[in-house]
């Protein structure tokens, strides 16, 4: 073959297009230094402690309350959960009770958060738990996620309200907070896996309750969707985001 052809070839596969199955999606995360990692571990931590928010399931570490406020915190604003959450447990008070209880009652309770079909899921887990676990919920993650109406988010939530243990969380708040500080490109709905990865490896040992519980508050009121405080937010000098886009209406 002259020379000729082969230098064709070596261009014209260099040129060629990638075929869609080929083509690798190539990750950007950034990866988390120790210390970047501790920073913002303990300045969420001393935020939390100065700023976090008395709610009512923060004084509770029966499963079935946490549960009952997790379901209900889905969708609805905290202000609003409040009330039901008190009300609904004053009328059911443990799984039996809530399990015993005519869906249809339930429902009736569970109005005006809307949703129906949370009430719904909630009386079906109280039922399995009954059945299955005697009224308990279980710990392990396979087996939380085994029950109708019990994904990711909430077996993390319960795992680490409940039983105190450092499993991760990602909601809406968590993926804002985590998407913002660490990794402010792409589009953070194609990156759940990363930013599950990231929950998880950001949380200190031993202090998954505090944590969660902290990147949840710090989300709803520093790092909010719309108008985030960037000026009084203690991760401003090492967040990717901040000088926060102008366009987004940001106060700092
Ligand atoms: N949203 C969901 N779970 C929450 C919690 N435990 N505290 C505050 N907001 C929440």
């Amino acid at each position: 073959m002259p020379q000729h052809s082969v230098t064709m070839k070596r261009m014209r596969a260099k040129s060629a297009k990638p075929s869609p199955r080929k083509k690798k999606a190539v990750s950007k995360f950034p990866a988390l230094s120790p210390a970047l990692k501790r920073r913002f571990q303990q300045r969420l931590l001393k935020w939390y402690g100065e700023h976090g928010r008395d709610l009512p399931w923060r004084k509770t570490a029966d499963p079935y309350h946490i549960l009952v406020s997790e379901v209900m915190l889905q969708q609805t604003q905290v202000d609003r959960v409040i009330p039901k959450y008190h009300e609904f447990l004053d009328r059911y008070p443990s799984f039996e009770h809530l399990a015993d209880a005519p869906v249809a009652d339930v429902k009736k309770t569970w109005y005006p958060l809307g949703y129906n079909i949370r009430p719904e899921r909630l009386h079906s887990i109280a039922r399995e738990t009954v059945e299955r676990y005697g009224g308990q919920l279980p710990n392990d993650a396979e087996e939380l996620l085994s029950f109708k109406g019990i994904g990711r988010y909430t077996a993390g939530a319960i795992r680490s309200f409940a039983f105190n243990e450092d499993a991760p969380i990602l909601d809406t708040n968590v993926i804002r907070v985590l998407h913002r500080v660490f990794v402010a490109e792409g589009d953070p709905k194609t990156q759940k896996a990363q930013l599950w990865e990231l929950s998880e490896a950001l949380i200190p040992r031993g202090k998954g309750y505090d944590f969660n519980q902290a990147i949840m508050d710090f989300g709803a009121m520093v790092c909010t969707a719309r108008d985030p405080y960037c000026l009084l937010c203690p991760m401003k000098s090492f967040c990717r985001t901040y000088p926060f886009d102008p366009q987004s209406r940001s106060r700092s």
